[in-house]
């Protein structure tokens, strides 16, 4: 047996304000779409804004239905959206936040593992990193270089 020992890099700056002033605006365009969530069951609300490389910004919130399951994260919900707007551009960088009715939340909240898996998909596709931003309502902010790094031992179409 030989242990196998995975890093990932990631930085973390103190607020918003730390943040390059691009990604900044990404970030207030992610928290406006945050704030109109269709999240009646959870009250959980999370934005996320994507730049593409043709300068089109475009966002997704959480969409929750009465049958849990058939609920969409805002990270899919703006990815799926990018594909089927501009299927030739490439993702540059996604930003997310999230907000609770029920408790501040004042942590980076980190993309669930299937965000991170339709998110992966694309940057196979591109052959291109993602950077990713995400944080709380405040607080900290955590950059990931690649959404790799928050997925290690991905699966993807080289499988296939
Ligand atoms: N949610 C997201 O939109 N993104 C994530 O990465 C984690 C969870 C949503 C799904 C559901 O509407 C609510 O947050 C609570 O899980």
């Amino acid at each position: 047996m030989k242990p196998l020992t995975i890093t990932s890099r990631l930085e973390v700056y103190e607020s918003i304000d730390e943040i390059p002033d691009s990604v900044k605006v990404l970030m207030e365009k992610a928290a406006e779409v945050r704030d109109n969530a269709y999240a009646p069951y959870s009250e959980f609300k999370v934005g996320a804004a994507l730049l593409l490389d043709n300068d089109e910004v475009v966002v997704g919130s959480n969409q929750e239905n009465a049958s849990y399951p058939s609920g969409l994260c805002a990270e899919r919900t703006a990815v799926y959206y990018a594909g089927a707007r501009y299927p030739e551009a490439d993702i540059l960088k996604i930003a997310i936040t999230a907000r609770s009715l029920k408790r501040q939340i004042l942590s980076p909240v980190p993309p669930c593992g299937a965000c991170r898996q339709a998110l992966v998909e694309y940057e196979v596709k591109q052959d291109r990193p993602i950077e990713i931003y995400f944080m709380g309502e405040s607080g900290k902010v955590v950059k990931a270089y690649s959404i790799g790094d928050l997925l290690p031992l991905v699966f993807d179409s080289s499988w296939l």
